[in-house]
């Protein structure tokens, strides 16, 4: 029998992601103040509007009273969000443990955590238990909520468990799987010790999206890890297809071409400009995380002013770091360690009036960020290794008027789409970065002007619309062909 097909804009969406576009803050007994969650994936579903869509995820906050959860799930209902509510014990398990500090290093090719062996492979396995746990609660919810024709769309590396959950429950549910991060070669995945476990849960859904590169590696592990067989469409286990493909996500770049127009965004530009006078702006705006490689970046441009001694009163670095994860110790770590290295370069080339860094641990709110991107003339996204990095693209949109340069990691998923536009960089190269930084504030405008167009171009014909749509409708086709194979 065959599932009725409803045009993707009026199919109802269920969007499940670990974090909820919203985060919120207790202000009272039950009373609840909600703010937009930092990251690329929440940036990217921002921009999904034309779908019914329901979004289900944790709320980022403990929330152990009845009273509470019933006032938040309120709250939150009114922007299309369900919660699923974790206690502190699964958040320090699950969250900090088996997806910030094990799968997120390791996804990006940092490796499994060596400290102490035995202790990491003991704490290994309980955190493995409340990664499955944590996976069921969100299928419970999820199951809860569906009605028969949904879509369930899962996203990142936080859900790896749920596609299985979520058919075992119910085997009609139309289920895909997105993975927003690097996929690391099979030889590093083989490493985990959940390796197989992990990529079977995957295998149930019906179509699972992950960047380009890394889409043939996924594959290679399950060939080699589980001996299936790989085809062009994906992966064959016993005549059961999962369809495998790419899709690369976009922005919504109206939403920030418009912002400039907004009259605080162009009083703020104003301000900027005034404020940096006589100097060039670069720009560093990621999360204060182990992979965005902030460390290498201002080393890099101590490296410059080292060695560009008529620059140091003309250029200054603005540095946005935006606090994330911060109980994990790694994330603690990088922390002391990038103010450390702020700190020395600002007493080295500072002077009482001026400092060459500004580093700010914090996130801005979307229209002063809009105004910075638009009053920078070269940002850096140096990440070590990262899922596409919409940090560059958002720049990107901001810079019709300015025409700045982007420099990018080679590294970023970015590096594919922008490259041409961009001066691409291997991040752990310092010299080569340095050297990179000497070539964007010395650029022609005629060459800022073609490498602009280009990325400008890319920015606005890709958007995160257009991504979910294309995602949507082949989860709807792949659904449909393997129903007519069964029935053939
Ligand atoms: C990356 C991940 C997202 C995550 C975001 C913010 O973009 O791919 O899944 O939501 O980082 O991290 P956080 O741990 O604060 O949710």
């Amino acid at each position: 029998e065959r599932q009725e097909v409803r045009p993707y804009n009026r199919q109802r969406l269920l969007v499940v992601a670990n974090r909820l576009p919203v985060s919120a803050v207790r202000r009272g007994e039950d009373s609840w103040s909600l703010e937009i969650s930092a990251g690329g994936l929440v940036s990217a579903l921002l921009g999904v509007k034309e779908f019914d869509a329901r979004w289900i995820g944790w709320a980022g906050v403990n929330v152990p009273d009845e009273v509470g959860q019933k006032s938040l799930t309120k709250t939150l209902a009114e922007k299309r969000c369900i919660p699923v509510f974790l206690d502190e014990e699964i958040v320090h398990q699950y969250y900090n443990g088996y997806c910030n500090n094990i799968l997120w290093p390791l996804f990006h090719y940092l490796g499994l955590p060596q400290e102490d062996r035995l202790a990491t492979t003991r704490s290994f396995q309980s955190q493995f238990a409340a990664y499955k746990k944590a996976n069921l609660m969100f299928a419970d919810v999820v199951n809860e909520h569906y009605e028969e024709g949904d879509v369930v769309w899962c996203h990142d590396y936080h859900l790896m468990f749920l596609p299985k959950c979520l058919k075992e429950y119910n085997s009609k549910m139309k289920v895909g799987w997105f993975l927003h991060t690097p996929f690391p070669s099979s030889e590093i995945h083989r490493t985990l010790p959940s390796r197989s476990e992990l990529l079977r849960s995957v295998l149930a859904a019906d179509l699972v999206g992950i960047y380009s590169t890394y889409a043939r590696h996924f594959v290679s592990a399950c060939t080699r890890i589980l001996g299936l067989e790989g085809t062009p469409e994906g992966v064959e286990d016993q005549g059961k297809l999962t369809r495998v493909a790419a899709f690369p996500i976009g922005i919504d770049s109206e939403r920030f071409i418009r912002a400039l127009e907004v009259p605080d965004v162009i009083q703020h530009m104003k301000e900027l400009k005034e404020r940096f006078a006589g100097r060039k702006v670069m720009l560093g705006v990621d999360r204060l995380d182990i992979i965005k490689g902030i460390p290498q970046k201002i080393l890099a441009f101590e490296k410059f002013l080292e060695e560009n001694a008529s620059w140091r009163d003309k250029v200054v670095l603005l540095q946005i770091a935006v606090p994330t994860r911060t109980d994990v110790p790694e994330y603690q770590k990088l922390t002391s360690q990038v103010h450390e290295i702020v700190g020395r370069i600002n007493g080295r080339f500072g002077t009482l009036t001026a400092a060459p860094i500004h580093h700010l641990d914090r996130s801005l709110d979307f229209y002063a960020l809009c105004a910075l991107y638009a009053v920078t003339d070269v940002a850096l996204v140096t990440s070590l290794r990262d899922g596409m990095n919409l940090v560059s693209y958002e720049f990107v949109a901001c810079q019709e008027a300015k025409k700045g340069v982007l420099i990018l990691s080679e590294f970023a998923g970015a590096a594919q789409s922008l490259g041409a536009g961009a001066i691409l960089v291997n991040p752990w190269n310092i010299t080569e970065v340095a050297a990179s930084i000497g070539q964007a504030l010395n650029m022609s405008s005629e060459e800022r002007e073609k490498r602009h167009r280009h990325n400008f171009h890319h920015v606005k014909t890709h958007t995160s619309q257009e991504w979910a749509e294309t995602f949507v409708s082949e989860l709807n086709d792949t659904v449909i062909e393997a129903q007519l194979r069964i029935s053939k």
